[in-house]
C-alpha cells in the first residue's frame, strides 16, 4: 500500500471501541512497531478487547482500522495511556493527533486525579502529543537486563505485613526517592506507589527485604512474568549504596530461585544508574531511555 501524503482529509477519521475483528489488521500494522524487537501489541489483545473498565479504542479510515489508542484505569482516578499506534503507511497525516485528541477528551470524561504515559527519549512526536495536553515529563528510567544467579537460596527473605512501616519509611527515605516521583514500574508501565499499593504488593508476596545487624536495609518490589520467562525489578531501595549493591546482586539469586530466566530493571536516569550497578551483573540495555509523562488535576 503506498503511504498517504499530509493534507489527507481528517474528517474521514473516524473513532470507535476496538472489536475482536479488528484484530488481524491491527496486528499487522503494529508488526515492526519498535523496529527489529517489534511490538507487545500481540500478547494484550485479547485481555485489552475483552476489559471493560478504560477504554481500547480503534481510528478507522472508511471502514479500515489504521490506528489504535488505549486508556487503561490503574486504580479508581489514576489513568495510564498506551498503545497509541498509527499504521506506517498512514504516520504524519494527523492520524496520531486525531487519536490523541479524542482519547484525551475520553479521559477526561473519566474525572481523572492523574493520567499518565510512558515513551521512549528518542520519541519526539509522542512528547509533543504530551506537552500539547500539559503533561510534562516527570521521571526518566534506564533500562538493564541481567540473569539470574544460579542458587538454591537468597538473604532476601518475603516480606509481610509486620515489615509494612518501615518498608514504606525505607522506600521513603532512599537517596534515590525523588527521582522516583512515587512510582514504580512494571516493565514500561508506571503505577502511583504508596501505603496502600505496598500493603497489596507485600499481600502478593511480591516484596522481598533484607536485614542486617541494625535492622531493615534493603528491599525489592518485583514482577514476575506468568510463564516463568521475565523477572523485574519494579523498585528497589536501601539505606545506603553498599546494601543497594547487594540487594541488587542477591535480587539475581531470587529469581534463578524461583525460576526466572530472564531479568529486567529499570532505575533513574538521573542517578548515574551505571555506576550504581557496577559489579552486581546488571548491565544497561539500550542506549535510550524511558520517560514518563504525567497530568495532575490542580488541588483546590
Ligand atoms: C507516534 C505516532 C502514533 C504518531 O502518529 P502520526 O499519525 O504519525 O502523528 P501525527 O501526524 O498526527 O503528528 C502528531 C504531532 O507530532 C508532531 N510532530 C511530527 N514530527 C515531530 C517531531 N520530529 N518532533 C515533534 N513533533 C513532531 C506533528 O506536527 C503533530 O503535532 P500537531 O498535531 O501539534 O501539529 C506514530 O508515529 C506511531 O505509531 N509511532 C510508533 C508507536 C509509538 O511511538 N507510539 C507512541 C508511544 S509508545
Amino acid at each position: 500500500m503506498k503511504k498517504h501524503a499530509a493534507g489527507f482529509d481528517l474528517s474521514l477519521v473516524k473513532m470507535r471501541r476496538a472489536r475482536a475483528a479488528d484484530k488481524a489488521t491491527v496486528l499487522d500494522f503494529c508488526r515492526h512497531t519498535f523496529g527489529r524487537w517489534g511490538d507487545y501489541m500481540p500478547e494484550v489483545w485479547e485481555r485489552w478487547i475483552r476489559e471493560r473498565s478504560g477504554l481500547f479504542a480503534v481510528a478507522e479510515v472508511r471502514g479500515v482500522p489504521v490506528g489504535v489508542g488505549k486508556i487503561t484505569v490503574q486504580r479508581s482516578g489514576e489513568l495510564w495511556l498506551e498503545g497509541l499506534r498509527v499504521d506506517p503507511h498512514w504516520r504524519g497525516c494527523g492520524v496520531g493527533r486525531v487519536i490523541q485528541d479524542w482519547t484525551w477528551r475520553k479521559a477526561m470524561a473519566m474525572r481523572p486525579r492523574s493520567i499518565r504515559y510512558a515513551t521512549g527519549s528518542y520519541n519526539k512526536i509522542s512528547q509533543h502529543l504530551g506537552r500539547s495536553k500539559s503533561m510534562r515529563i516527570v521521571a526518566e528510567f534506564d533500562e538493564f537486563t541481567a540473569r539470574p544467579l544460579p542458587a538454591r537460596e537468597t538473604q532476601l527473605v518475603c516480606a509481610s505485613n509486620r515489615d509494612l512501616e518501615p518498608l514504606l519509611q525505607l522506600f521513603e527515605r532512599d537517596a534515590a526517592a525523588r527521582h522516583w516521583h512515587g512510582l514504580l514500574l512494571e516493565g514500561w508501565v508506571a503505577k502511583a506507589f504508596d501505603r496502600d499499593s505496598l500493603a497489596r504488593l507485600v499481600r502478593q508476596k511480591r516484596v522481598y527485604a533484607y536485614t542486617d545487624e541494625r535492622g531493615l536495609a534493603g528491599a525489592l518490589v518485583y514482577l514476575q512474568s506468568k510463564d516463568k520467562k521475565y523477572f523485574n525489578y519494579c523498585r528497589v531501595a536501601a539505606r545506603d549504596r553498599a546494601t543497594f549493591r547487594l540487594v541488587l546482586h542477591e535480587g539475581r539469586r531470587l529469581a534463578a530461585v524461583l525460576g526466572a530466566k530472564k531479568m529486567e530493571m529499570h532505575l533513574p536516569h538521573a542517578l548515574r544508574p551505571r555506576r550504581l550497578a557496577a559489579g552486581t551483573g546488571w548491565r544497561l540495555a539500550m542506549p535510550i531511555w524511558m520517560v514518563v509523562l504525567e497530568w495532575r488535576r490542580a488541588a483546590r
